[in-house]
């Protein structure tokens, strides 16, 4: 018969192993795990493709990868906006950098068509990163239904049909090598704050997708193509014009995060380690210390980005 101390002792064995577990796994993979994104660089020349990257973390994900040893296959909805950064990353070596112009907030498109100069390259890595929702007191309502559609269309669905038109090249590419498609994600679908609702539900879409469509790639006969979705927290960009600090990187640190963990065998993780421990700590919260926290720092940022416009 085991005593009152002894019971407790196993009580607070039980649970301290997961929490030593998680420790454990935050260690390994921010400040340990080797970078293994040169996985993605198998029968060359390889491209990746990144989208909305004209602009903050897609265009410092883009010079990133350059650097690894990528070709570039760029989105924008803005040809001299887009131009611009093709000709920045170009200087820095000889590889391709290709783009194409899409408004993302619209998705009659014709994707087939759209994609059809890539269907023949060697695609290993997608970064679905386009997407934003823009500061602004109004409620849903306030909202007008493009609007609304216009916000849900450039977080989830022009992601969702390029997926779907890409899918078969990139099936091909993975026949030499792992293939990897990540969509960016954000702390806004975990905790859904005020004003942000269309936005996190949009995030939270790419969430399921990249879940669902990463285990049907895996049933039956695995194709080798990976989906990852991004928690990403703040990050000083041009649409988060904040001053970079500890919790809120600027977004070249961001994107060397993401180089850093990609294919590291979790299917959602927060790429950045301050944005992890941010996500712990809402955890802990519980819904309603989250939604009080939120009350108070979403008025704040909007105040702030009104001046700023
Ligand atoms: N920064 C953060 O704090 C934060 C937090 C959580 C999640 N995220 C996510 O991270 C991703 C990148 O955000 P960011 O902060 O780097 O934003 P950003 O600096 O505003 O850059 C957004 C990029 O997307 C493009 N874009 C926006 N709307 C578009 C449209 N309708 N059609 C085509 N392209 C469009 C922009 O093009 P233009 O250059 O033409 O504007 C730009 O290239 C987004 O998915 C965002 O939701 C960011």
């Amino acid at each position: 018969m085991l005593s009152a101390l002894e019971i407790l002792a196993v009580i607070g064995v039980v649970l301290l192993v997961p929490l030593l577990y998680r420790l454990w796994n935050f260690i390994w993979l921010y400040f340990l795990r080797p970078s293994t994104a040169h996985k993605y660089l198998h029968a060359a020349p390889t491209y990746a493709l990144i989208t909305g990257a004209s602009d903050g973390i897609g265009k410092a994900l883009a010079k990133e990868l350059y650097d690894q040893g990528f070709n570039l296959i760029l989105h924008g909805r803005n040809e001299q906006k887009i131009r611009k950064v093709v000709e920045e990353v170009r200087r820095n070596g000889a590889r391709d950098v290709l783009y194409f112009l899409a408004d993302a907030s619209d998705v009659n498109h014709d994707f087939e068509r759209m994609m059809a100069p890539y269907m023949n390259l060697n695609i290993t890595l997608v970064v679905h990163n386009v997407g934003n929702q823009g500061f602004t007191k109004e409620r849903i309502d306030g909202f007008s239904n493009a609007d609304v559609a216009g916000i849900v269309n450039r977080n989830a669905i022009f992601p969702l049909h390029l997926t779907h038109t890409l899918l078969p090249r990139l099936r091909l590419s993975a026949k030499t090598g792992p293939v990897l498609v990540q969509f960016m994600g954000s702390l806004a679908s975990e905790i859904s704050p005020p004003r942000f609702a269309i936005y996190g539900a949009s995030k939270s879409f790419l969430k399921a997708l990249a879940r669902g469509l990463d285990t049907d790639e895996q049933v039956w006969t695995p194709t080798g193509v990976h989906f990852e979705y991004l928690v990403t927290g703040q990050v000083q960009s041009n649409s988060m014009r904040l001053t970079a600090s500890l919790g809120t990187p600027t977004s070249e640190t961001y994107a060397k995060a993401i180089v850093a963990r990609m294919g590291c065998g979790w299917r959602k993780y927060c790429p950045f380690w301050v944005h992890a421990v941010q996500l712990w700590f809402s955890e802990v919260m519980g819904e309603g210390m989250q939604d009080k926290y939120a009350a108070g720092a979403i008025p704040e940022l909007i105040a702030l980005h009104e001046k700023k416009a």
